[in-house]
């Protein structure tokens, strides 16, 4: 009887393992109730015992082999259909016969863990991540020590996200585009207008998400270890969303210069994939002089892949290849001939589904099999650096306790306290003494917000503080929102907000915009406050007892201008998107806790500059009729200029050393190149090099003195540009070449040194796209022209 039933049960037993196979449904073997995964990655030999296969038997799983080797054993043993379904972001299934299981691509991680993409989802287990702020305010720091923290934070929580199966391990983030146009819907995700600070914000944030301590140099970078995977996008000259009618997914940016490719739209791109190493690059929904940027070769295959040397994959962003069949119709190709040509192109992965129909393309010889062999490799060598397959020990205890830490929070409280800029402060009315003002009259359709500091692409936050919590910690708050949303369609609403103001000891206008505004799909159509937002800024200004503080919630600049000159509004701060410590984070600002010393990432223009061009014109320098873009190219007058931003203290800069002086000595095969003069007359017998040409190894290095000359402590971003010789046509006014932010207490002074690279910091990008270093008087210049410090560059043989 005993015997009997041990029997059944092992009968038993073994028809569940054989359904378990049978049924092909390797999830179910895989995780546990919860959902969390039993095994982290796949080469796990209990795991191919569970799928009834011996591991011993798959070289892709032999740790002993390349990355490469091993890839290429995966490839090889797929079908052309599952290969295909193997190069779409969602559509891979599990395929138990050689024991892989599906992978999805899309996770997106910003400024935070982010609930986009199919790869994340958010549930009780974990619920939430911290929502740092929007990228524009956190550049406004100028403080890459910043950025790259950040980006360890977000990879710790989103690798603890993936070991307990909610995130994969690939994330579409940052956003690298910079800022031609000041409606763009989409400057909030970026790092602003300067293509040098977003490459430096690039870099660093890259490597905060991607390099893992002590393994960040590797002789192969093919095989160097990934905490999790960034992707630079979107590539290239994307930055509209919609002008007039005319939508970004057949948008055709023209007449782009080889100039402003070099000089602008690429650079951040080619500092990412060189400099930050980063593993992925996300083609963009745009054509670029006529061809759609995911079918281009030029751009993909010649400069991302072989002159930058991607180590990764590149991904379209989703649906571009439907978007050049239905909207660009582009060729008017079948979907099988688009998912042709971006392959051949070297776009490697479909975030959609046309890429299904590649089995189809290869059956019709469009492109051959060999090619999708290939794209397969970098992704399943990039999963392989990533430790999908084999797991990274030193990254396997992450988990529900590494989410929302509190020293995670408390980084999120100090990015939006590093970036708010304070842009007016007549006579020193912030910071407020808590112990005189008592009594606080907050009104606005953000004084109370909570999603609208989250910004787009953002989780669910750990724990919101709005300004009205943050103020109330230092006296009595009362509110009214005056304006239900930033839309703001309505006055009926101002009158009671405008009564609260007469009463209180300060007011503080909460104002801006929100992603209603401002957004992905969203362009703005001025740089005006919304509808009535304007009324009631200037009604509860008149009412108000005491002073009135404005604090602006956007991203892109807002004129301003009415509320400059209002004499009752004494103080001005800018603070972004701040992310869920927002509300804390302005308080502590508005009473002293923190000394602002952020600095505008963009130009803040007057209104009418959006009537002098419309968004679609490309150019970065003037052309006919249409003046000049951002603050290199555009000298009229402005409400902020780039780079401004004030402090409750000031700081004196002092430059002690000589002037500098550079002879290059050419050989008989280095070749001048002419440049184009303002003065006819003006000969020069070398005008100029191309770096290419050069050895640029010659460096600048110069130290500036920084002092505190104010009474409170605080920090000072120190920008430093360079300024090409006077006289040449079409050179920038001035271009940031460094950067450092510094702390000082009050009355302390520090020497900051700056180390520039002659060729890399001096060159001018002619009309070609030729990097041009020219002989004459250069000048490097610190701050706002407080020094000037002319380098001569001059050629000899
Ligand atoms: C596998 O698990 C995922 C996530 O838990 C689920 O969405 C999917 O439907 C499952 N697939 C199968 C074949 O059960
Ligand atoms: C991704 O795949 C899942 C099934 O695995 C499906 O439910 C979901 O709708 C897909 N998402 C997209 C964007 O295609
Ligand atoms: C820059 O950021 C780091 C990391 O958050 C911080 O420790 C440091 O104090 C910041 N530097 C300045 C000058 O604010
Ligand atoms: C890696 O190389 C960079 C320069 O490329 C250097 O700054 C860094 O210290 C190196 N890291 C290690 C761990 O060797
Ligand atoms: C695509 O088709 C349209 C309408 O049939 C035609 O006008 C256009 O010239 C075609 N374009 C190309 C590139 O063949
Ligand atoms: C600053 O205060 C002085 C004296 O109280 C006053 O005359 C002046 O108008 C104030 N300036 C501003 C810009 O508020
Ligand atoms: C203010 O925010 C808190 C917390 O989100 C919420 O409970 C309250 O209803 C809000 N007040 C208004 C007027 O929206
Ligand atoms: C303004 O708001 C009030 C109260 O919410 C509402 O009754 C009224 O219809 C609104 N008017 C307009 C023009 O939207
Ligand atoms: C202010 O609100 C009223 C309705 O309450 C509306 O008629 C008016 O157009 C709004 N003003 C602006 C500038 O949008
Ligand atoms: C501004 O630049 C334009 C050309 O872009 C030039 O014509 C004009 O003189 C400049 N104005 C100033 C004040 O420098
Ligand atoms: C050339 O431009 C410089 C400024 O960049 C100016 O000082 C100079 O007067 C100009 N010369 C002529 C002949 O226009
Ligand atoms: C330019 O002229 C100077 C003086 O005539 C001479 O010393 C120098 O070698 C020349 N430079 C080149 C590149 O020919």
């Amino acid at each position: 009887m005993a015997k009997k039933m041990l029997f059944m049960v092992l009968l038993s037993h073994i028809i569940l393992c054989f359904s378990v196979v049978s049924s092909l449904n390797l999830n179910a073997s895989l995780v546990d109730d919860k959902g969390i995964p039993r095994f982290i990655y796949v080469c796990d030999p209990e795991r191919f015992n569970i799928l009834g296969l011996d591991m011993a038997q798959f070289a892709y799983c032999d740790k002993s082999l390349p990355y490469n080797v091993r890839a290429k054993d995966l490839v090889d043993r797929l079908t052309l259909v599952e290969k295909a379904q193997q190069m779409t972001d969602n559509s891979s299934v599990d395929i138990p016969r050689i024991g892989l299981p599906h992978y999805k691509w899309w996770s997106e991680a910003l400024h935070g863990v982010a609930e986009t993409g199919d790869g994340t989802h958010f549930d009780s287990l974990v619920p939430s991540a911290t929502v740092f702020p929007n990228v524009i305010l956190t550049t406004a720091s100028f403080n890459k020590t910043l950025w790259k923290t950040i980006g360890q934070a977000v990879s710790t929580e989103a690798r603890a996200m993936h070991n307990l199966g909610r995130a994969g391990l690939t994330f579409w983030s940052p956003t690298i585009n910079v800022v031609r146009d000041p409606r763009w819907g989409r400057t909030l995700e970026t790092p602003g207008e300067d293509p040098y600070v977003v490459g430096v914000y690039a870099v660093n944030y890259v490597r905060g998400l991607q390099d893992i301590e002590g393994q960040e140099n590797t002789s192969d970078p093919n095989s160097r270890p990934l905490k999790v995977s960034a992707c630079c996008k979107h590539f290239a000259a994307y930055d509209l969303e919609e002008f007039q009618g005319v939508r970004r997914l057949e948008f055709d940016a023209k007449v782009v210069t080889e100039q402003d490719m070099v000089e602008t739209f690429n650079r951040p791109f080619e500092m990412c994939v060189k400099d930050g190493d980063v593993s992925s690059v996300m083609c963009s929904f745009n054509r670029v002089n006529g061809i759609p940027t995911c079918a281009d070769a030029y751009l993909l295959k010649k400069l991302v892949r072989e002159d930058w040397n991607l180590h990764g994959y590149v991904v379209a962003d989703c649906d571009s290849i439907n978007e050049i069949v239905k909207n660009h119709k582009w060729l008017n190709d079948t979907v099988e001939e688009a998912s042709a040509q971006v392959l051949k192109a070297g776009m490697d992965l479909d975030c959609g589904k046309s890429y299904l129909k590649l089995v189809d393309a290869v059956k019709q010889g469009l492109v051959k099999e060999a090619d999708m062999d290939k794209s397969l490799n970098y992704l399943y060598v990039v999963l392989m650096r990533l430790g999908w397959f084999d797991g990274i020990p030193s990254l396997a205890s992450l988990g529900k306790k590494d989410m929302c830490t509190e020293e995670n929070v408390e980084l999120a409280a100090e990015a939006a306290r590093e970036g708010i800029v304070l842009l007016q402060n007549d006579n020193e009315t912030l910071p407020l003494d808590p112990a005189k003002f008592k009594s606080f009259a907050l009104i606005g359709p953000h004084a109370n917000a909570t999603d609208v500091m989250k910004g787009n692409y953002a989780g669910f936050p750990c724990k919101f503080i709005t300004p009205v919590e943050g103020f109330s910690a230092f006296g009595q708050v009362t509110y009214e929102l005056g304006c239900l949303d930033a839309k703001c369609p309505n006055d009926t609403t101002i009158q009671s907000a405008v009564d609260i103001a007469k009463n209180a000891d300060a007011t503080f206008l909460f104002v801006g915009l929100s992603t209603a505004i401002e957004a992905e799909w969203r362009d703005r159509k001025d740089l005006l406050l919304p509808a009535n937002q304007t009324l009631l800024v200037n009604k509860a200004a008149e009412a108000s007892k005491g002073p009135v503080i404005l604090v602006i919630m956007a991203a892109t600049g807002i004129d301003i201008s009415f509320a400059k000159t209002n004499p009752k509004i004494k103080s001005i701060l800018w603070v972004g998107y701040p992310g869920e410590q927002g509300g804390r984070a302005i308080a502590e600002v508005v009473f002293g806790m923190h000394n602002p010393g952020g600095r505008l990432p963009i130009t803040w223009y007057e209104n009418n500059y959006v009537d002098k061009l419309p968004m679609t014109s490309m150019a970065l320098r003037p052309v006919g009729d249409y003046p000049g873009r951002t603050y290199k190219f555009f000298n009229g007058s402005t409400v902020y200029p780039f780079g401004y931003g004030l402090s409750y203290t000031s700081f004196k800069y002092e430059y002690n050393s000589a002037d500098m002086s550079l002879d290059i000595k050419l050989n008989r095969l280095q070749h001048c190149q002419g440049l184009p003069y303002n003065d006819t007359n003006y000969k020069q017998n070398c005008s100029s090099v191309s770096i290419d040409d050069l050895t640029c190894n010659d460096e600048i290095t110069f130290e500036i003195t920084v002092q505190n000359v104010g009474s409170r402590d605080g920090s000072d971003a120190v920008l430093v540009y360079s300024v090409p010789p006077e006289g040449i046509v079409g050179t920038p006014f001035k271009q940031v070449v460094g950067f450092e932010r510094v702390y000082l207490q009050a009355n302390e002074s520090v020497n900051v040194k700056f180390v520039l690279n002659v060729c890399q910091s001096l060159n001018i990008v002619d009309v070609s796209g030729y990097r041009l270093l020219p002989s004459g008087l250069h000048k490097i210049v610190v701050g706002d022209n407080a020094i000037s410090i002319p380098v001569k560059i001059s050629y000899s043989r």
